[in-house]
């Protein structure tokens, strides 16, 4: 096993509108569609099109979302024997908006997600022992996300945490005993309270992290690219210039291309952009997971740059 994903899976029930309604209005929407979704779920998606051997420690509800979860990250032939029902509970769903500007607006109902806890991650010990990376996010309890953490430690498994949602509960210490720590900026706003205004004032905050202890802090910016600060050095890849047509999920497929990349070759700077176009190409399309291409697109589309 390449890679163990230990968080959440949503359905998405994505909303195309003009413009949110007003209170007490009723508004004509233009488009819906529905996908499967989640923070940790897209992020495994996207490591296991590229090509890694992925598993999934996760919960679902008993409705009729579950077994469509489970169905679906195993077309993706990601392992599901962690993927688990909690009866009496509604799976996860996230109603998105997404406006003509390909903005969005998420709001996360976590239903099963919340179930999953530590003793989970000690369950599925004997599978999660043979990965070599381990990839967290913020949908699931903390207390599960720390047990992972510390998981990996005792194995020497590297850590990925991707700290979405941000929230200022989360325990530095963890985050420090995580080996590459992979906020956007407005979750670097939130965590460090600093400014995330420009690329002077990015670095700055993820350097405030680095000198509370953090190894790897990568910054993942949007347009502008992904900064990579450590100890030693900045280091910024620039973005791909494309035809925006909805962004969710494009920070899910950087996270997961780039586990993919570092578990393959190591090389974080490489991981850094070839995770930038893997995320590039999938803000050109709809929805989170279908929007993410296949590894041979990405070739085709890096060789185009170069040409
Ligand atoms: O990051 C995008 C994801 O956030 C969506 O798929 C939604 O489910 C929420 O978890
Ligand atoms: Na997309």
């Amino acid at each position: 096993m390449d890679i163990a994903v230990i968080g959440s899976n949503m359905v998405d029930l994505i909303s195309y509108i003009d413009r949110m309604p007003k209170e007490g209005e009723t508004l004509e929407a233009p488009d819906f569609e529905i996908g499967c979704g989640g923070k940790g779920a897209n992020q495994a998606v996207a490591a296991a099109k590229m090509g890694s051997d992925v598993m999934m420690v996760t919960k679902v509800g008993d409705d009729l979302f579950a077994d469509n979860t489970i169905l679906n990250l195993e077309k993706y032939g990601i392992d599901t024997e962690f993927a688990v029902n909690v009866p009496g509970t509604s799976s996860g769903v996230a109603p998105i908006f997404v406006d003509p500007e390909s903005k969005n607006r998420i709001l996360i109902i976590k239903g099963a997600n919340k179930h999953l806890k530590p003793e989970d991650v000690d369950q599925a010990s004997e599978k999660l022992k043979q990965c070599s990376s381990i990839v967290l996010q913020l949908e699931v309890p903390l207390e599960t996300v720390y047990r992972s953490i510390e998981f990996g430690n005792e194995h020497k498994i590297p850590v990925i945490l991707n700290p979405a949602p941000a929230t200022k509960d989360l325990d530095f210490d963890y985050v420090c005993k995580s080996d590459y720590f992979i906020p956007n900026e407005s979750e670097l706003e939130i965590l460090t309270d600093m400014p995330v205004e420009t690329e002077d004032q990015i670095a700055e905050a993820a350097r405030s992290l680095v000198h509370k202890g953090v190894k790897n802090v990568i910054v993942t910016m949007g347009s502008r690219g992904v900064m990579w600060v450590t100890k030693e050095s900045i280091q910024t890849v620039p973005s791909h210039t494309v035809n925006a047509v909805d962004t969710t999920g494009a920070g899910d497929a950087f996270i997961g291309c780039f586990a993919h990349f570092l578990v393959k070759d190591g090389n974080v700077l490489e991981a850094m952009k070839m995770a930038s176009a893997f995320a590039a190409l999938s803000v050109t399309m709809r929805g989170t997971q279908t929007s993410y291409p296949q590894a041979s697109e990405l070739e085709n589309f890096l060789s185009s740059k170069i040409k």
